[in-house]
């Protein structure tokens, strides 16, 4: 869907959306598609790629702001897809931060020994969730899914440290107000479009060129490297603007910063795997290549991940 598309039916235009957030295009999900379908291709090629057959995963964990259900966990469904049956499914609720804490929880596993193999996913199907006649939120998001896969190893390709962060006092910025517990589904609720995702764009805008480059500077002290031994940056994919910002404050290059949003738009939890698949496919992501992993959302809440990049045995980068 182009931004001329949206502007069809939206007060909207190509260049305002362009200039604001830095995005052309996004993608909507199929009729007959929701997170999980998009879910299960997505990790089905991670475990190729990682050269393990289903059956050797522990844990699914799909990360999601649009999951299929509230109960039972999307993972659920994706893993059974997958064949995945010695693994558990269990999904994860971060906002946008999620692919950073689903990596998070499985990289304790995996050290931790509990687990040998963990498959992260992220996957939104946010057209479902959007308000299509609310031009502030409907021109920025777009639908897809990425995965990998996490695994034990005794090498020095792993991932680094992780710094994740939370402040519930804007929990109501960025948020679906009705359909849980605390607003339950009524007719009232579905007829002031309650179950649609709100957001006050101006306050995320400002969290997130505050808080993500802090963290971003904090992860980096504490596993002893400096900006310039980054060699790749991914950000969350929410607006090009907040990207430069953050590049900018850390003092990282622009060439060093990975973006794509321009052909996807903010694909939320997706967002962070599709980037490195992306990347890895232009040679960008490559064994024992340094990456800084950048999320931010809903929460309001914030992740940061330094790596060391090991492609598995037997996988040659593109
Ligand atoms: N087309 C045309 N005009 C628009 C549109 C649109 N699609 N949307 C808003 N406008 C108008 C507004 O009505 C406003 O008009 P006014 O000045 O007459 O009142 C004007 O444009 C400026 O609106 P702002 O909201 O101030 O625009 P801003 O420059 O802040 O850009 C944006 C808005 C792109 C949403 C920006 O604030 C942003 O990117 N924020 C961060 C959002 C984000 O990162 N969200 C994802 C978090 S991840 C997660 O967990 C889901």
């Amino acid at each position: 869907m182009t931004n001329h598309d949206l502007s069809l039916t939206l007060e909207t235009s190509d260049q305002w959306i362009r200039q604001r957030t830095g995005i052309m295009r996004r993608r909507i999900a199929a009729e007959d598609q929701s997170a999980s379908t998009l879910a299960i291709p997505a990790g089905a090629a991670a475990i190729k790629e990682a050269g393990l057959v289903p059956e050797a995963v522990g844990l699914v964990i799909v990360a999601s702001i649009s999951p299929d259900q509230i109960m039972p966990a999307t993972a659920s469904r994706v893993a059974y897809a997958l064949g995945a049956e010695n693994a558990g499914a269990v999904d994860l609720s971060a906002g946008c931060s999620g692919f950073i804490y689903a990596l998070a929880m499985a990289t304790g596993l995996v050290e931790s020994g509990i687990q040998e193999h963990v498959l992260v996913v992220g996957a939104e199907a946010i057209s479902r969730i959007l308000d299509w006649e609310d031009r502030s939120t409907a021109v920025l998001f777009g639908d897809a899914a990425g995965a990998v896969v996490v695994s034990a190893t005794y090498g020095p390709n792993r991932i680094l440290g992780l710094d994740m962060g939370n402040d519930g006092s804007g929990a109501d910025l960025l948020q679906i107000p009705a359909g849980g517990s605390r607003l339950p589904a009524t007719h009232a609720t579905v007829d002031d479009g309650l179950h649609y995702l709100k957001m006050n764009g101006r306050e995320v805008y400002r969290f997130a060129t505050r808080v993500v480059p802090r963290s971003a500077a904090q992860i980096l002290e504490h596993c002893g490297f400096s900006t310039s031994e980054v060699d790749l940056m991914v950000p969350h994919q929410a607006n090009t603007r907040i990207i430069q910002a953050v590049a900018r404050r850390l003092g990282i290059a622009w060439e060093r910063v990975f973006t794509n949003l321009d052909e996807y738009g903010n694909t939320s939890c997706a967002s962070i795997p599709l980037c490195l698949m992306e990347a890895r496919a232009r040679g960008l992501v490559y064994q024992g290549c340094r990456i800084l992993l950048l999320g931010f959302g809903a929460g309001l809440s914030w992740g940061s991940c330094l790596l060391r990049w090991g492609d598995p045995v037997g996988v040659t980068t593109i």
